[in-house]
């Protein structure tokens, strides 16, 4: 199917964490109008079973292009380890499908600074083993080590952020002596950002925090270029669905983009 360059770009989570990649995206590529689905009536996914969050995704896929999306960027690591696949195989040539996995992963295995990387991420995420395999697939000499983080997403959404109960529970977690002398961390979920200067802090700025939002930028910037498709839209509308309403997603959604933004509830799984 031929992808047109004016067609907006998809971009899914279940809730507001793909707002930094969404961020990310916005900033490298300013010309590209986005579309944005935050499931937050299911968040969170980290506890999902592999089963519904593939359900979940290609519901929001369908949605995604319904709205015309050219791009359809899954920005959210829990659904990337459980869905990608599902999700490129239903979309066919009708999109690109893109996750937040791969590009993290081939970032982080190339480059020689790195040597004992750790991943936090959320249950899902961690008990794939995606990134793990997926760093040494590509470079076998590095060692991972992994930890489950699954109270960072409901603390975040609940807004518990820089202040005492989110230093307590960073620091429970990257006390754990799975992540004993990593040289980085990975931020394996798109939540884990909003968070990143306590994690550095913890670190005493000392540990690289890799925060993959830009790195996927980027790749999407290489695909849309390589397929002759980037957008010359001077000021593009950005459109953001949720299917629970939050304030707390309205505050963060207007942070990230600056102006009032426009918010609709849909439930698009009837
Ligand atoms: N932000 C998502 C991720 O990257 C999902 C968090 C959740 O819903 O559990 O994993």
């Amino acid at each position: 199917m031929k992808l047109l360059s004016n067609q907006p770009i998809g971009i899914f989570d279940s809730g507001a964490g793909g707002l930094t990649v969404a961020s990310a995206v916005g900033h490298l590529l300013p010309e590209e109008k986005i579309i944005y689905f935050g499931d937050t009536a299911h968040l969170p996914y980290g506890e999902k079973s592999v089963e519904a969050i593939k359900y979940y995704s290609i519901k929001i896929s369908d949605f995604l292009l319904k709205q015309n999306c050219k791009v359809i960027l899954i920005a959210c690591n829990t659904a990337s380890a459980a869905a990608y696949k599902t999700v490129k195989k239903h979309i066919g040539n009708k999109a690109i499908v893109l996750d937040v996995i791969n590009p993290a992963t081939e970032f982080v295995a190339r480059n020689d600074k790195f040597k004992k990387i750790g991943v936090i991420g959320t249950k899902g995420t961690i008990k794939s083993n995606t990134y793990t395999r997926k760093i040494s697939e590509i470079n076998p000499l590095k060692n991972v080590v992994s930890l489950a983080a699954p109270l960072l997403v409901p603390m975040i959404e609940e807004g518990f952020i820089y202040d005492e109960i989110s230093n307590a529970i960073i620091d429970k977690y990257l006390s754990n002596s799975r992540l004993k002398n990593i040289d980085s961390l990975i931020l394996a979920c798109t939540h884990y950002p909003i968070i990143k200067n306590q994690i550095r802090k913890f670190y005493n700025f000392k540990t690289h925090v890799i925060d993959s939002s830009h790195v996927v930028a980027k790749k999407l910037k290489k695909v849309l270029a390589e397929r002759k498709l980037l957008n010359n839209n001077e000021n593009p509308e950005h459109d953001f669905f949720v299917s629970d309403y939050t304030d707390f997603f309205k505050t963060l959604a207007e942070m990230f983009f600056d102006d009032e933004i426009n918010i609709s509830e849909l439930n698009i799984f009837r």
